[in-house]
């Protein structure tokens, strides 16, 4: 009598291969981190020409050192030097094109914490934690993109090592 199964062996063995290998794909997109990508942005901005010429970050995010937000600069400060330095650059013409429309260039933002929690680099800023600890080098990017995935663990494990580390893992400093 032939046997009723719909596979021969070969075939059992192949489609167990198969299965085998979705599995392991489907594992290694779950535990892939989702923050590495970089962003597409709507201008080319490349922080490494900037930032190597002696523009510092302070200059251009100057919100760090006393508001919860960084702030991305307006286009008046990049206009500012723009409109004598380089102006014949394509991506220049770009940002002055957007600037002349009086429309504000739509930045994608790269590292974005959800609503519930509370972050401010102003207090970061004034206890000695520079740019580099949490960004990377950014001064050395072409595109910026995040370094470290900045979930929870994370700043729990840099608040814990603080003199008053304590203190900063109590809930409602980052859930208020
Ligand atoms: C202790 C870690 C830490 C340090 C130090 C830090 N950042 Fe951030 N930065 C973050 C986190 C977390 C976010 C996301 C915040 C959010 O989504 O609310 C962020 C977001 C940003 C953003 C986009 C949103 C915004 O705030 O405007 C910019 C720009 C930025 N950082 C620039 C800087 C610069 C420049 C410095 C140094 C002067 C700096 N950061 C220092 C952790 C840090
Ligand atoms: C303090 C002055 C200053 C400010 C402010 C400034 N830039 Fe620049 N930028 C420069 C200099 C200097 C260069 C190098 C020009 C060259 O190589 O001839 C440059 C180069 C560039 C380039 C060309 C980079 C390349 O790949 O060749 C772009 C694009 C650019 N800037 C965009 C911007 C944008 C967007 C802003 C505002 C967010 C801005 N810049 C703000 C000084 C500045
Ligand atoms: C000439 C102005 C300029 C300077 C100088 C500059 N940046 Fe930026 N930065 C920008 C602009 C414009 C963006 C938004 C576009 C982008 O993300 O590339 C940005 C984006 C960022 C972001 C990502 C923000 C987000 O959405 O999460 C970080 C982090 C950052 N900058 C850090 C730095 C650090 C650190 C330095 C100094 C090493 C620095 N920047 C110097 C203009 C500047
Ligand atoms: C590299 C180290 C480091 C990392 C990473 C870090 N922090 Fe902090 N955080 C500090 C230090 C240092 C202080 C200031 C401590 C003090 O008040 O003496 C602080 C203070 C704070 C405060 C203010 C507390 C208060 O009492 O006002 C908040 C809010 C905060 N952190 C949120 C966060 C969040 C949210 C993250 C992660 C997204 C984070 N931090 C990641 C080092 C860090
Ligand atoms: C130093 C900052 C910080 C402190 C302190 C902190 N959290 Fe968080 N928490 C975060 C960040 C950042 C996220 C968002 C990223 C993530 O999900 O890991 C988060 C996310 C969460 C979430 C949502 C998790 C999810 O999967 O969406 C819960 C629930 C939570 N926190 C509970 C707590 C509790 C309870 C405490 C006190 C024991 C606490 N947190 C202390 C920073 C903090």
């Amino acid at each position: 009598m032939k046997s009723s199964a719909p596979f021969s062996k070969k075939g059992r063995i192949f489609i167990i291969l198969v299965a085998v290998g979705i599995v392991i794909v489907a594992a290694l997109f779950l535990f892939t981190p989702k923050t590495q990508a970089a962003t597409d942005q709507p201008i080319a901005f490349n922080h490494q020409v900037m930032v190597q010429l002696g523009v510092n970050c302070l200059f251009c995010h100057s919100e760090a050192r006393r508001s919860p937000a960084a702030g991305i600069p307006s286009m008046e400060k990049c206009m500012g030097c723009h409109r004598s330095v380089d102006p014949t650059n394509p991506v220049i013409k770009q940002v002055a094109d957007y600037y002349n429309r009086g429309e504000p260039i739509p930045w994608q933002r790269v590292n974005q914490l959800p609503r519930f929690v509370f972050f401010d680099h102003a207090v970061h800023i004034n206890n000695g934690q520079n740019c580099e600890k949490c960004h990377g080098d950014v001064g050395h990017m072409t595109v910026d993109k995040p370094v470290v995935t900045m979930d929870m663990g994370w700043c729990l494990t840099c608040h814990e090592k603080q003199p008053n580390g304590k203190q900063l893992q109590d809930c409602v400093v980052c859930h208020r």
